[in-house]
């Protein structure tokens, strides 16, 4: 393949994986089952991320396993309803078609593990994406480092990835057992569960102590929050995980840090700011088909004048379409985009100032933007006050 015998995108793109694993003193490369590629925003890739995509694709790199996209910046379909600017969606739109081109699925979501993409326990994959990275590694137990768009894009056209990181045994050990102590019943107390402990541990591996019976929603919720403010790629829960029984032997001698509810407190009072009329927005990460019909329970008969927009993935958008929730909710003044997200879409230029939500990365990444945000439950959000 080095030498072009697989054409030359396949040649350059895995000189860039061989020097990776050089970096990380990777003994080898290993074949991967799936890839989960980042870096399709236009808002981030801009012209020069473009260019570099369409060349690879007119150099002939081609997928050679399963590999599905992230989040673009716009509803491929709805984005003028958005508010997209023209020339930011023509960009998008060959982004697409670039990924095309190679043999990616455009799934467009940053939950492909809910449209159908699943590693198994133990499998080698090359994901990006901090939460669908967290998410594979800790709930699924498919192994994957936290990559990026070039090296998920690698991975996808020569079938490979270095051998470091979390792809090793040693490195999937806890470094911390956390004792929770908060009280967690909604999703959104996970989410703050996991922001609070991505500050406090970095990029450490905790082991969770006392975290009931988290819903998939909530687990979801909780790695892409330790993953934003920390840079945690895996956690293991007790009685929760699959590698969590065997990660048993290694707890002697580890540090304990109690998380109470005035930490989660504390972090929902930092993002919450007193606002006048803001966007509510659901779906950090993308909206499960649960989770749509608990928003379509909340509003039915509301009218949320157009302040409530939803993101969700195409597959579970299809699903929810058939079972009536994206109905209930669009009567009810509400928007459900696929494809995209409050974060990776350009909503400074579509006006917004601020929003609330249930999610910590979305809050986060929003403040950053310099939005003000609010964070609450959905049910306190859809009831009405801001
Ligand atoms: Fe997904 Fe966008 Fe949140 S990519 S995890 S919905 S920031």
């Amino acid at each position: 393949m080095l030498a072009g015998e697989k054409g030359p995108a396949a040649a350059k793109l895995l000189e860039l994986l061989l020097a990776l694993g050089e970096v990380f003193e990777a003994e080898r490369l290993v074949p991967v089952e799936s890839a989960h590629i980042s870096g399709v925003s236009y808002k981030n890739l801009g012209a020069a991320g473009l260019e570099w995509l369409e060349e690879q694709a007119d150099l002939g790199a081609r997928a050679r396993i399963r590999a599905t996209l992230n989040p673009a910046g716009m509803d491929m379909d709805l984005w003028r309803e958005m508010g997209v600017p023209e020339e930011f969606a023509e960009g998008q739109r060959r982004v697409i078609e670039a990924f095309e081109r190679m043999g990616v699925e455009p799934t467009c979501t940053c939950t492909p593990y809910l449209m159908g993409h699943v590693p198994e326990l133990g499998s080698q994959v090359a994901w990006a994406e901090s939460s669908a990275v967290c998410f594979s590694n800790s709930v699924l137990g498919a192994r994957t480092n936290r990559e990026s768009g070039p090296t998920t894009l690698a991975s996808a056209v020569t079938g490979l990835a270095a051998l470091y990181g979390y792809r090793l045994d040693e490195n999937r050990r806890p470094g911390v057992v956390v004792d929770v102590e908060a009280e967690l019943e909604t999703t959104m107390d996970y989410s703050a569960l996991g922001y609070v402990i991505g500050k406090k541990l970095g990029k450490t591996v905790p082991y969770f102590r006392g975290l009931g019976k988290p819903s998939l929603e909530s687990m979801k919720a909780l790695g892409a929050a330790c993953a934003t403010s920390g840079g945690i790629a895996l956690w293991h829960g007790e009685e929760v995980t699959p590698e969590a029984r065997q990660m048993k032997a290694f707890l002697d001698g580890l540090e304990r840090l109690p998380v109470g509810d005035a930490d989660l407190a504390e972090e929902v009072a930092r993002l919450t700011r007193p606002l006048r009329a803001p966007i509510i927005v659901l779906g950090c990460p993308h909206s499960s088909l649960a989770e749509l019909a608990e928003i379509a329970t909340l509003v039915e008969g509301k009218d949320m004048g157009g302040k409530l927009w939803v993101f969700t993935s195409r597959g579970v958008y299809e699903e929810a379409g058939e079972a009536g929730y994206v109905g209930v909710i669009e009567n009810a003044g509400g928007r459900v985009f696929r494809d995209t997200c409050m974060v990776v879409a350009p909503v400074k230029e579509m006006g917004w100032d601020e929003v609330a939500t249930n999610s910590f990365k979305a809050g986060h990444y929003m403040a950053s933007m310099g939005l003000d945000t609010r964070i609450a439950t959905i049910r306190e959000l859809l009831n009405g006050g801001t």
